[in-house]
Formats: C-alpha cells, sequence, structure tokens
C-alpha cells in the first residue's frame, strides 16, 4: 500500500512530543512491511539549519488563500527507508519553534493545503493519507469537498489518528473560507463546527474514513459522554469507524542491552549487578552524594504540565523523601511548575534531582537506573515512557487512564504472575501516596520486585504489531 503521513512533526527532524516517535516508528515499520510510506512536514528551521541533512530541491508552486498568494517549495530528504518531503516557506516555518505562534491556524491552514499540492507535485499517489492531530485534520475535508473532482485524489482515503485531543484546532469561522477556500456551509450545518468554532480536529472525525486514537481505553474515554474532551457525540456518530490501537516503542533507540549511555548494558535475563551500577551512575549524573543507592529511587521524564500529574509527584515528595526514597526528575514545560520542582529541589536537595530541559543521555541513564519510573497522568491517550520503562526494569507507577491502563497491569497482592508495574485510580496526591508506600513494600521483597520487572521487561512491544493493526485499518478503509 502506498500511504502519505501528514504531521506536524516526526523523528529524527522534529520533535515535541509522542507524536513524533509514532509518525517516524510506524512509517518506518510500514515499509519494512513492503509498503511504501512517506513523510509530509514542514520545512521548519531546525531542519533547514541541520547541515546533516541533505535534501534536494523538488519544484514549487503557489498556494492561493483567497486574496493571498503563497511560495511553496518542496524538498525531499531521505532517512533509512523513509522519503520525507518537506513544505517550504520561510515566513511560515523558519521560526524557533514548530508551534506556540498567533498564527498557527494560518501556517498549519497553508501547510494542508499545500501538503496535498505537493502529492501531485512529486506524483505519489497515495491508497491511503494517514494524518495526525490538530494541524492537519482539515486535508479529509479538503479532499472530500475540494477536491471531490480530481482524477488525481480519486480512491484516495484518509485516516485521522487522534493523540491529543486537549488540542482542537480552534478557528474563527471565515477561516473556513478564507484561508482553506471552502463553503461556509460546512459551518452552517454542523459539519466543522464545535463550541461555536470551527475545529479542525472534528472536521478530521467527520470526513476521515477511519478514525483511530492511541489505546483502546482512550477510544473508551472519547466516547465517554462526561469525558473532559467532549467529543463523545461527535464520535458517538462514528463509533463503527473508530479504533483503539496501542503506540510501539523505537526497540533500535530503547535497548538496554544496546544503549551507549549506560554505564552496563543488560538484558531480562541478567539484569540486577548492571542495574545497581546504573543506578549509582544515576545518583552521580544528579550530583546526590548522600544518597545510599540501597534505597529505592524513583524517576520522572516527562513534559513538566498538569496533564502528566507533576503536582502529584511533587507533593509526594516530602513523604518520599521521609521514608528514605530519593528521586530525580528530568523535563520542561510549564514556566509555573519548572518553578515548582527547582523549589522543591532546593528544599530536598540532598536527595531530589532536577534537569529542567532535555537531555538525553540523562534520560536513558534514569530508564537504566531508578527503582520506580512515576507517571501519574490526568489522562494519557497512550504514553510512551512507562513502556520504555518496563523495556528497562524501571517499575512503572501509572494512574489507571488510557494507554496506561492498557500497557500496565498493577500488582494488586494476587496477581503477581502477570504484574508489570503499580498502578492507581484516583488522580489524588493521596492516591499516588497509597502506591508509593506500596511501593517501598514491594521494594523490600526481593522476590516480589524481581518479578514484576521481569515481567514488564519481557513484553514485546515493538512496532510491527502495531503496525500490522494499522494495515488492517487501511485495508478497511479502502474498502469504504
Ligand atoms: C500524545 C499523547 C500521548 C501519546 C502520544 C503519541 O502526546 O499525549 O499519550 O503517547 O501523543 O501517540
Amino acid at each position: 500500500m502506498k500511504i502519505a503521513m501528514i504531521a506536524s512533526e516526526a523523528n529524527p527532524l522534529i520533535k515535541t512530543g509522542g507524536l513524533a516517535d509514532v509518525v517516524y516508528s510506524l512509517s518506518l515499520e510500514l515499509n519494512k512491511l513492503d509498503n511504501k510510506a512517506v513523510i509530509i512536514l514542514p520545512y521548519y528551521k531546525k531542519i533547514k539549519n541541520n547541515p546533516q541533512y541533505s535534501v534536494t530541491f523538488l519544484g514549487k508552486f503557489d498556494i492561493f488563500m483567497s486574496w493571498r498568494k503563497e511560495y511553496c517549495g518542496v524538498f525531499k530528504l531521505v532517512l533509512g527507508n523513509i522519503e520525507y518531503y518537506l513544505i517550504d516557506n520561510e515566513q511560515y516555518f523558519l521560526r524557533d519553534n514548530a508551534y506556540g505562534y498567533g498564527d498557527d491556524g494560518e501556517r498549519f491552514a497553508f501547510f494542508s493545503l499545500a501538503a496535498i499540492q505537493a502529492l501531485k507535485l512529486v506524483d505519489f499517489k497515495p491508497d491511503i493519507v494517514h494524518i495526525h492531530d490538530w494541524q492537519v485534520g482539515m486535508i479529509p475535508c479538503l479532499l472530500k469537498e475540494k477536491y471531490r473532482n480530481d482524477p488525481f485524489f480519486s480512491g484516495v482515503k484518509s485516516v485521522l489518528t487522534i493523540h491529543n485531543p486537549e488540542f482542537k484546532g480552534y478557528l474563527d469561522k471565515y477561516f473556513l473560507n478564507n484561508y482553506y477556500g471552502l463553503s461556509d456551509t460546512l459551518f452552517d450545518n454542523g459539519k466543522v463546527r464545535f463550541d461555536g468554532m470551527v475545529s479542525t480536529l472534528k472536521s478530521g472525525i467527520t470526513f476521515s474514513d477511519i478514525i483511530t486514537t492511541v489505546s483502546p481505553t482512550h477510544r473508551d474515554e472519547l466516547l465517554d459522554p462526561l469525558s473532559r474532551f467532549k467529543f463523545s457525540y461527535v464520535l458517538e456518530l462514528r463509533k463503527d469507524d473508530f479504533y483503539g490501537i496501542v503506540n510501539g516503542v523505537d526497540t533500535v533507540e530503547f535497548n538496554p542491552k544496546e544503549d551507549k549511555y549506560l554505564c552496563m548494558t543488560y538484558d531480562a535475563s541478567k539484569y540486577l549487578r548492571s542495574r545497581t551500577n546504573n543506578k549509582k551512575d544515576l545518583i552521580n549524573s544528579f550530583h546526590l552524594p548522600n544518597v545510599i543507592s540501597k534505597n529505592p529511587i524513583f524517576g520522572v521524564v516527562s513534559r513538566l504540565t498538569e496533564q502528566k500529574g507533576i503536582d502529584l509527584i511533587l507533593a509526594n515528595i516530602p513523604y518520599l523523601v521521609e521514608q528514605g526514597g530519593s528521586i530525580v526528575i528530568l523535563g520542561s514545560g510549564d514556566p509555573a511548575l519548572e518553578d515548582k520542582v527547582q523549589k522543591i529541589r532546593d528544599k530536598y536537595s540532598h536527595r531530589v534531582g532536577i534537569y529542567i530541559g532535555y537531555n538525553d543521555e540523562l534520560a536513558h541513564k534514569i530508564y537504566g537506573g531508578c527503582d520506580f519510573f512515576l507517571m501519574p497522568s490526568l489522562f494519557e491517550p497512550c504514553g510512551i515512557s512507562q513502556i520504555i520503562s518496563q523495556r528497562y526494569g524501571a517499575v512503572p507507577i501509572v494512574r489507571e487512564t488510557g494507554g496506561l491502563k492498557d500497557t500496565v497491569i498493577g500488582y494488586k497482592d494476587t496477581n503477581l504472575a502477570v504484574a508489570n508495574g503499580l498502578s492507581f485510580q484516583d488522580f489524588t496526591v493521596e492516591g499516588l501516596r497509597g502506591t508509593i508506600e506500596y511501593a517501598f513494600r514491594v521494594y523490600a521483597d526481593d522476590e516480589k520486585m524481581k518479578t514484576i520487572v521481569k515481567n514488564g521487561m519481557k513484553l514485546d512491544r515493538s512496532w510491527k504489531t502495531s503496525a500490522l493493526e494499522y494495515m488492517k485499518i487501511y485495508r478497511k478503509a479502502l474498502e469504504k
């Protein structure tokens, strides 16, 4: 099958979150399975200024958005088995960050229109256009409305994957006509209307042939009328075309057996000595000379945002320290939370290590050296860190939501044979507290701890399984 992946980020070119992992790893795996998946991305400054990438200019055209006429260049970059097509317009994309600008609505309207045109320029007629999240949510609507009679797109089917339904892609109504060149009727008849605005994500739900999200539990959550996402009534109408597929993990990047950042590598058959050494190395890396390596160390690698439950973690640090534990936190995000993390570190500097920002090496050291990995998310469509931590033998402590629920079986006294983490339900400080308390008890019992660690390390979470699921979905779309 020929698949055009259209998204706002993809590894290794540009990454702000898990979306980039999925777009890349899924394409890679699809190509290994004899498909032809290409990735279309904006040609961001970060990509353009990276001397490692040797790109080829393929051509240019103009994109018309009512009275606006915008240049669009198309470049090609090949990395491994993946072809990337990069959409160039310096006014829109030659900026320091991928998002967060007042004109993001316009930037991604341009990108969506340009990505469709680029397929024609490079003469890649896909079977499936697979789009991800709000930035490109209007593409299925454009294909079905604007390009309805274009023979190039006849028979092309679209699949939308929802990674983060918090971002709905709200736009003023005038965007429809003024930027996308679509009729206002689509707003008036409700097809793209949500909360009195245009929502590009809702439009994606309405017009895609198939919709997926990144875990079965998150699918159920999105269909729940009481959920915070408010999409249930929209998705209810598309229920039969709506699937949940759990993400895989990049088993090359995250492999404790061949991890260049770890002081000692290991696998499920033999890990104790290596992990102990890695733990000491982790303690050194975070400059925590007073931490005794016999006691448990908790790790966090996360964006510092409300979604990730950082407040719950911070509120539990005094307890955790009092019990003899220590914690290392790596991440960046909301400035107010970054500030709180700094303050807690200042107060408990003998047992709390932090790194504000992203650092691959330290992240790997955390996975390879901590005993427990904290991920008490408020919501989590899939989540990847909990899966990585299992692979590395760090026991995940998660809230039972979305993909966390689907990938972690919390130990509950009777299910040791299958347990591969610890989990709790209530998104409260006490909810997490109870599980941390439990973690200390489990930690004190070598045999239990070993079983839970091993159960996690032995799981197969490679992308192949997920890619095969997506292929089934693509076939369903083609039958429509
Ligand atoms: C979003 C979700 C996260 C998911 C990722 C990749 O970042 O918040 O749960 O793992 O997308 O699908």
